[in-house]
């Protein structure tokens, strides 16, 4: 079954997100905007965080978050409980972020790659299989910190 994508963005990365939006729409995915929905200005912790939640809430939900460099959306996203976001650019970056790091959000620079790389990056993510083994452990380590740390 495909997962449900949740999208998310601030003014900088509006334009991407729609563009990514109609791509994935075309491909059949379900998909669900919680914006911005224009590029009048905003801040991207209250759209991360929006996003955030409904991918830690659903069974099988990835999230898509744009902003200018994509750091910002994916610290904000790395506060919520469950929340694996990766900062990927390129190919490369997006297979590793599923493959080995299990990544549930992955956040993306409007303003530092175009379409294309990020269409690639985002094909490569949602083509690649969390890896398991020695990768499972470290991502439990991570799971382990966030239950000593977190609410
Ligand atoms: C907005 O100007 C910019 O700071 C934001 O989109 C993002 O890059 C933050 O990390």
């Amino acid at each position: 079954m495909k997962e449900k994508i949740i999208l998310a963005s601030d003014h900088a990365g509006f334009e991407l997100k729609e563009v990514i939006k109609k791509w994935l729409t075309e491909q059949g995915y379900k998909i669900k905007d919680v914006g911005c929905f224009s590029k009048e200005s905003c801040d991207y912790p209250d759209y991360a965080e929006k996003g955030a939640i409904e991918v830690a809430n659903g069974k099988n939900n990835l999230g898509f978050f744009f902003c200018g460099t994509g750091i910002g959306m994916c610290i904000a996203a790395n506060k919520i409980k469950g929340i694996r976001a990766a900062l990927i650019h390129n190919e490369s970056t997006g297979k590793a972020a599923r493959e080995h790091n299990n990544a549930n959000v992955v956040c993306i620079g409007a303003r530092i790659i175009s379409i294309e790389e990020a269409k690639k990056a985002i094909y490569a993510f949602l083509n690649s299989k969390f890896l398991g083994e020695r990768h499972e452990r470290r991502v439990a380590k991570i799971e382990a910190i966030e239950e000593k740390t977190m609410l």
